[in-house]
């Protein structure tokens, strides 16, 4: 089950890509600052995702323990 990010606030130093230790701080950056619109430009401006890529959306997760937050909900929240 995927949690409600809106409920939810999370710190900038929050880590959402735990292979790459990419903060949802550097994230946003990325999304507002260097204008990534998709997985594809966040992992090649912060390495986010290009390990595992659990990280990238519920469904990328293969992981036991299921991350709290995902790139794809943060790029849901920033890129209109
Ligand atoms: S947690 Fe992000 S690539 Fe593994």
């Amino acid at each position: 089950m995927t949690k409600n990010v809106k409920s939810k606030k999370f710190h900038n130093s929050c880590v959402v890509c735990t292979c790459r230790n990419v903060t949802l701080g550097e994230i946003v950056h990325a999304i507002k600052e260097l204008g990534a619109k998709d997985l594809e430009s966040i992992e090649k401006l912060t390495e986010a995702g290009n390990s595992c890529g659990s990280c990238k959306s519920p469904q990328h997760d293969v992981g036991e323990e299921k991350m709290e937050l995902y790139i794809s909900q943060i790029l849901e929240k920033f890129v209109k």
